[in-house]
């Protein structure tokens, strides 16, 4: 899939096509002509802040009835970090979007939209996003929160590639942050092994050089609401002593029906998403999935007849960041040498909501 034009920032000519495709029909070459001049969001540099503290299995095991291996095994979850009392949501996101512009070489006051994904909000108003534009100086930029939970990346980058793509907008810093701490119950075994803090970050900007995102396609399914929740401090249940007491400002997850939801959605999404975009697991460097259980993806891959190497894991260390886990992934993946420019990536996500959702973009 990937032409010889992929790591230029012009257009290419149709001279140029003509030369690389010599064997090509006249109609070919005007279809691959045409595709290229599309105006696609992409991704031009990319950052991510993890916090300092490590929170292991072992100091797991000292606050609640569960094991190393047992968390192991079910989840392939070894540590997570947690954030310092001083950060936030928005501290966080500041750092990996400061990471993600440079990488861009973008000054954060050429910016013109900020889309924050996160459930974990520094507060409820004003939007966390208003706080990151503040902090990074970015004056131009509109700024927003979204809330998809773990899917909030894929949800985030499907706006910023309708914008980019109608000329609305054309600098798009998509943030995903998260200070899932904060809501974990560290005496409920079956969540707080699961979840941690960090934040990761995309520019993408307007070009038309055959790079950027090909395909973007966001879905939910609202009857299944009840399978993760913070049920308290909002409108229907606002904070109380009641509400306290009865620990409900805490994450709840029905984790069995959840591991059977994702191994589903993540086969089917990558299915549905090779179809419709014509690519074979062979045109696909890097599958970069929402890091839920490494069993989840582990099985998935298996299902798909798809190498593991494929896919980018690192839940080991991070466990699972919600809206920040694929931005973080992908920031390693480029920094690996694992995506480089040309290569055509998966990202996919799923999670509260139901939400689930998938991008494939061209670096
Ligand atoms: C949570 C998850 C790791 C549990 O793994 P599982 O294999 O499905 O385990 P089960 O739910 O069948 O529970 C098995 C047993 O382990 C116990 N258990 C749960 N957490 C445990 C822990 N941390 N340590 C030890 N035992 C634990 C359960 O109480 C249960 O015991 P029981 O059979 O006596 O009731 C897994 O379901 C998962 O990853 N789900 C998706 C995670 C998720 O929802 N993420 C957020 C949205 S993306």
């Amino acid at each position: 899939m990937a032409t010889a034009f992929d790591r230029s920032g012009d257009s290419p000519t149709l001279a140029q096509l003509r030369a690389a495709h010599v064997a090509r029909t006249r109609v070919e070459l005007i279809r691959d002509y045409q595709v290229s001049l599309q105006l696609r969001a992409s991704i031009e540099g990319t950052g991510s802040y993890l916090p300092e503290r490590v929170l292991d299995n072992f100091e797991l095991e000292r606050m609640v009835d569960t094991n190393d291996q047992w968390i192991m095994e079910r989840t392939g979850i070894r540590e997570r970090r947690i954030a310092a009392a001083h950060e936030t949501t928005s501290s966080m996101a500041v750092e990996a979007g400061k990471i993600a512009c440079a990488d861009a070489e973008i000054d954060p006051a050429e910016l013109d939209l900020i889309i924050l994904a996160t459930i974990t909000p520094d507060q409820l108003v004003p939007a966390a996003a208003c706080l990151v534009q503040d902090a990074l100086g970015a004056k131009r930029a509109a700024a927003f929160d979204l809330n998809a939970a773990c899917t909030g990346f894929l949800y985030a980058s499907n706006v910023a590639a309708g914008m980019i793509g109608s000329g609305m907008h054309q600098r798009v810093l998509v943030i995903g942050s998260e200070t899932l701490s904060r809501f974990t119950d560290y005496t409920d075994r079956n969540t707080c092994v699961l979840f941690g803090d960090g934040a990761g970050a995309a520019v993408f900007t307007a070009r038309r050089d055959g790079r950027g995102v090909l395909y973007s396609k966001i879905y939910a399914d609202g009857e299944h609401a009840k399978l993760m929740q913070i049920v308290g401090g909002g409108s229907a249940r606002p904070s109380s002593n009641a509400t306290v007491d009865a620990r409900q400002h805490y994450l709840r997850v029905a984790g069995r029906h959840v591991f059977k939801f994702a191994t589903n959605i993540f086969v089917q999404l990558i299915e549905e998403t090779l179809a419709a975009c014509g690519l074979a697991f062979e045109d696909v460097a890097m599958v970069v999935p929402h890091q839920v259980n490494e069993r989840i993806i582990d099985a998935a891959m298996r299902k798909l007849g798809m190498p593991a190497e494929k896919c980018f894991v690192n839940i080991d260390r991070y466990g699972n960041t919600s809206a920040a886990s694929v931005p973080i992934a992908l920031d390693e993946a480029r920094r690996q040498g694992r995506l480089n420019p040309g290569d055509t990536a998966i990202l996919l996500g799923f999670g509260a909501g139901l939400t689930w959702g998938a991008t494939v973009v061209r670096m």
